[in-house]
């Protein structure tokens, strides 16, 4: 080893000991006649002085600039009075040196290695390296290191087995668009990257492996959020012979580990559950933010005994009571309006209680008796203010769901560093889009027993063994409980208009494997980038990639995608025509 210690480690303890250090130039100070460095390394910072007594180091130092890699040898010493550093664990003491060996000089960084100077995305993504040296950087990638050992540890300590499932497949039946890789063996044939190992593992059932988990990469061709990347990370896993809530327990003993073991944080368990139905009506959302209320009240009713005639005619009318909002101005309640345009809602009516009545120009419309009603199922009180959407429900769900997070945050109604988890459950199976059933998760999700009866005649009745579990409105994992018979196979698949024979030609291996005795199984899969990123406290999941992806789906540093020259495209026998694309992204 080069090194006796590391820069986070010396103290009191060590006094008089020699000491060998390795590390970066932090920074250097000249103080007459002494120079200071401090020396950083993954483990912290320690403060090493040169006097001019040990003449070849100290004409060595004078000549170092930050970045530089060191090697130095010296004693421990106690830091004078009054220049202890109570901020650092090294902070009582500093090394003298005596020798210095520079490892390496290095050139001007282009972006500050300091926590607290943020360069630009690009800068920060192109020159990944040393924005990594940042403490903060080193210590989300500790903390993720300690989550994905936690998982590990908890799920191996409940027999379940680590198996890696194959990156290049056949097309899985997931939402996601996936990435096509040319084969050049085959030329005119393409792999797909998988968007989860979903059908692997549930084959891995069908092989006998009772629990199987894997830190899986997946790949998905999305367009990117802050919660979003092309690659990212799955604890993925499937167990056999389990119900629901087997698979929930499991989930519950990995977020509890990774939390405590990842950064000391005790939660409890079990978390509470809410039926997607009582999430949409209450919050407007499938994965609601529990931090805080604020619900959405139904006056679908009372608004139809008004003589508002957008109100009367409405598919549903709900509205957000704000405690205290008679205090908004006209000006911020236009822009509570042209917020929820964004999200198609056509206005934002909105009546304010003043004497156990509603007022604003609306408020004629409805005769005192049904004010009072309103005010009643409401829960409104005087100076509060209601605010309505009329529509159908997706767009009064979408817009009073996005509205109240934005009131969330614009009222400070919670906590940011709550953590409010929950289990969404009882999803429907089926959702419409353009005028045709399609699954909502993948076709393999059994269905409700109670709903079974349904599948032909209302199949948006049917709900689904599918849970998601949330964390203070974020998605952090779903899975579901998978079809492992035929006969019901064949009925769900009826629904979105496809028979067994022709999903057998796309799933061939899957349900070619379900006839040599499937075991009844479920799973799930958390994300392990937003869990990592929930317990350092941040929503964006860039932060604790080591080498993310920017928001077009580039990587600056590396220069991918890139583009292939002639030799590459000739080898997999393929000829690029280049589209002509609008400005508006439509191709021509
Ligand atoms: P699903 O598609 O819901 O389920 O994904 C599970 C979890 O993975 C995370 N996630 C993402 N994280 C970052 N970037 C993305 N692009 C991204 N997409 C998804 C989320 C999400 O909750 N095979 C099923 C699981 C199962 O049924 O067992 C699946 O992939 O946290
Ligand atoms: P108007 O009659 O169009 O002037 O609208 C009167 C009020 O009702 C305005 O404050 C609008 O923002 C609001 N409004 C119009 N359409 C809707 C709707 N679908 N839902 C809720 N409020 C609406």
């Amino acid at each position: 080893m080069m090194r006796t210690n590391t820069c986070g480690e010396l103290g009191v303890k060590d006094l008089k000991k020699e000491a060998v250090l390795c590390g970066w130039v932090q920074s250097r100070r000249d103080h007459g006649g002494l120079i200071f460095i401090d020396l950083r390394d993954r483990y912290g910072l320690t403060q090493i002085t040169f006097d001019p007594k040990f003449k070849d180091a100290f004409s060595a130092a004078e000549k170092l600039r930050r970045e530089d890699v060191l090697k130095v040898t010296g004693i421990v010493i106690k830091r004078k009075e009054g220049m202890e550093n109570p901020k650092l664990a090294t902070g009582k003491i500093e090394v003298d040196v005596r020798e210095i060996d520079v490892l390496n000089k290095a050139e001007m960084p282009p972006l500050e290695i300091e926590d607290r100077i943020e360069a630009t995305e690009e800068l920060r993504l192109k020159y990944r390296y040393l924005d990594l040296r940042r403490p903060i950087m080193q210590h989300r990638l500790l903390t993720r290191h300690k989550v994905a050992a936690a998982v590990r540890e908890y799920l191996n300590s409940q027999s379940f087995l680590e198996i890696e499932t194959p990156m290049l497949v056949k097309t899985t039946p997931g939402g996601a668009r996936v990435f096509k890789v040319p084969s050049r063996v085959h030329p005119g044939k393409f792999y797909s990257l998988p968007e989860s190992p979903q059908l692997y593992k549930q084959l891995l059932m069908v092989a006998g492996c009772d629990r199987y988990y894997q830190m899986a990469r997946c790949l998905r061709d999305e367009d990117l959020r802050v919660d979003r990347q092309p690659e990212f990370t799955q604890i993925d896993f499937e167990m056999s012979f389990v119900d629901a809530i087997d698979v929930q327990n499991i989930v519950e003993g990995v977020v509890k580990s990774a939390f405590k073991k990842g950064a000391g944080i005790d939660i409890k368990i079990p978390f509470p559950r809410i039926t997607f139905h009582d999430a949409m009506e209450k919050y407007g959302s499938d994965k609601p933010d529990l931090r805080f209320g604020l619900e959405l009240k139904d006056v679908t009713h009372e608004a139809k005994r008004s003589e508002f005639s957008v109100f009367k005619h409405a598919e549903m009318v709900k509205c957000l009571c704000v405690e205290g909002g008679w205090k908004f101005s006209r000006k911020e309640l236009e822009e509570l309006e042209t917020f929820v345009k964004i999200y198609k809602a056509k206005g934002l009516a909105y009546m304010k209680v003043e004497n156990g009545k509603l007022e604003t120009s609306i408020a004629k419309y409805f005769l005192p008796d049904l004010q009072k009603e309103i005010i009643k199922k409401t829960g409104a009180k005087d100076n509060d203010v209601l605010l309505f959407v009329a529509d159908k429900p997706e767009i009064v769900y979408a817009a009073l769901g996005a509205l109240r997070l934005e009131l969330g945050k614009k009222l400070k109604l919670f906590e940011p560093a709550d953590l409010k988890f929950c289990w969404v459950v009882d999803f429907p199976l089926y959702e419409m889009v353009e005028g045709k059933w399609e699954a909502r998760h993948h076709i393999f999700t059994m269905p409700n027993e109670e709903d079974v009866k349904y599948l032909e005649t209302d199949p948006g009745k049917v709900r689904g063994k599918l849970y998601d579990i949330v964390l203070n409105g974020v998605e952090l994992g779903g899975g579901s409980i998978r079809i492992h018979k035929k006969d019901i196979q064949k009925r769900t698949l009826a629904v979105i208009g496809l028979s067994y024979e022709e999903a057998e030609k796309r799933f061939d291996f899957l349900l070619t494997a379900f006839q040599y005795g499937a075991p009844p199984h479920g799973g799930l899969a958390l994300g392990l980038d937003r869990l990592v990123a929930l317990i350092c406290g941040i929503n964006d999941i860039r932060e604790v990639i080591a080498f993310p992806k920017n928001k077009s789906a580039e990587n600056p540093m590396d220069g991918s995608p890139q583009e292939w020259g002639e030799n590459m495209l000739k080898e997999l026998k393929i000829k690029v025509e280049k589209a002509k694309v609008h400005k508006d992204g439509q191709e021509k």
